[in-house]
């Protein structure tokens, strides 16, 4: 077993984001004498995964070639059962191949017998070691995947563009962009990793922002927290087809028809805001496994007031930082929530990292890791 393989197939994972969510990333390598001669990955949901995929990919390269003496690198443990597709293991069996090697275990429970079912028909099957570096790649890239499965709930990334001392934006809120262009560019294609992205409606109001995602045809929401439906019609998101509200109670009925009516999905909440749980369930029905929360203030303080209620209402979170101070009293500091007013009580970062910019620097941290089995 060859770690570099699983490099190959993890870069091909990463290409299947976010097209195969609810399902996770999986890349695929076929390896003859040393060398990897076809790689492929799992393209979009419901469509064929990647073990079925590399050897399509092979059959057409090589054709009439056996694949009897071929190993097999994947980066999560192949599915066994019937689903939207036939079980991997029982193509992988057929093919002929001798040796396969699984990064991750499956973290979905009816699946996560693969293995197994390989090794008890004569498969050589291999893990790869934990203590690796392409393992926490591997690892990282199926956090949302793990979650899913684990508690049924999406994964949260908060995100925020601050300056030294934590302020999101100057105190009329006319501010609009803290960092610069090349921070900005690195948190967007963080964005298109995700399932949908989530701001408040005054972000939605006052920074009128499109919220693009790459992926034109992906399913990714554009989500809007709102206390009421109280804003002008020409913000540039309601040009959008992804559009979904969640508002709070005291919303018009006219208003949840129109924006309805021009396509728009409105949640109306039961009570005068979201509760976590009410907003949690919502996201979760509706298949969204990751959510890239943008603020601002208000949002934030509701995402960090349930975290502390709860560790599992957010996961990451992604702090660009612009190297001045704004020093201003009044000016909007990143969250605006109740918080915590004892120090031992804070909930620290498992791990982060941080990466520079040409100006700006940002914070990549973890309060949650959800492990391999
Ligand atoms: N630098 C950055 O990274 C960044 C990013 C985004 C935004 N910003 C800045 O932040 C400022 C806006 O922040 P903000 O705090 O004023 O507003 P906001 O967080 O964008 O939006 C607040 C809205 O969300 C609603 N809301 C919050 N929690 C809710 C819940 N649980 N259920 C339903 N609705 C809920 C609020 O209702 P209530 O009024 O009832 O609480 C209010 O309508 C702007 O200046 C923007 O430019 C900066």
């Amino acid at each position: 077993m060859k770690n570099k393989f699983f490099e190959i197939a993890f870069m091909h994972s990463l290409k299947g984001i976010p097209m195969v969510a609810p399902n996770p990333p999986v890349g695929a390598v076929l390896v003859k004498d040393g060398k990897a001669i076809c790689a492929s990955h799992h393209k979009a949901y419901g469509k064929a995964h990647a073990e079925v995929n590399v050897i399509q990919e092979f059959k057409k390269k090589f054709p009439g070639i056996s694949l009897s003496d071929l190993d097999m690198y994947v980066t999560l443990e192949p599915c066994c059962t019937q689903g939207k597709t036939e079980p991997c293991t029982d193509l992988i069996l057929n093919s002929g191949i001798n040796n396969i090697y699984i990064a991750h275990k499956d973290a979905n429970n009816v699946n996560s017998r693969g293995a197994k079912v390989l090794m008890q028909n004569g498969l050589n099957v291999k893990f790869l070691e934990k203590n690796t570096d392409i393992f926490k790649k591997i690892n990282l890239s199926l956090q949302p995947f793990i979650k899913w499965h684990l508690h049924k709930l999406p994964y949260v990334t908060l995100k925020a563009g601050i300056t030294l001392d934590g302020k999101l934006a100057t105190a009329d809120k006319k501010s609009k962009w803290i960092t610069q262009e090349d921070a900005r560019l690195n948190s967007s294609k963080i964005r298109n990793l995700h399932d949908a992205v989530l701001i408040g409606k005054t972000t939605f109001i006052e920074d009128n922002p499109s919220l693009k995602f790459k992926n034109i045809n992906s399913q990714q929401k554009q989500i809007v927290l709102c206390d009421d439906l109280n804003f002008s019609d020409d913000l540039k998101l309601l040009k959008s087809k992804r559009l979904v509200f969640f508002v709070g109670n005291k919303a018009s009925g006219k208003r949840v028809l129109k924006l309805s009516n021009l396509g728009h999905e409105v949640y109306v909440s039961k009570s005068e805001l979201f509760s976590a749980e009410a907003l949690f369930k919502a996201l979760y029905d509706l298949k969204i496994q990751s959510i890239f929360v943008e603020g601002g203030a208000r949002v934030h303080g509701f995402f960090y007031d349930s975290f502390l209620q709860n560790s599992l209402f957010v996961d990451r979170l992604l702090i660009y930082y612009a190297p001045f101070l704004m020093g201003n009293n009044e000016s909007v500091s990143i969250a605006q929530g109740t918080g915590v007013s004892d120090l031992s009580t804070v909930k620290k970062l498992k791990e982060y990292t941080l990466k520079a910019f040409s100006r700006d620097f940002c914070l990549d941290g973890y309060f949650n890791l959800y492990p391999d089995k």
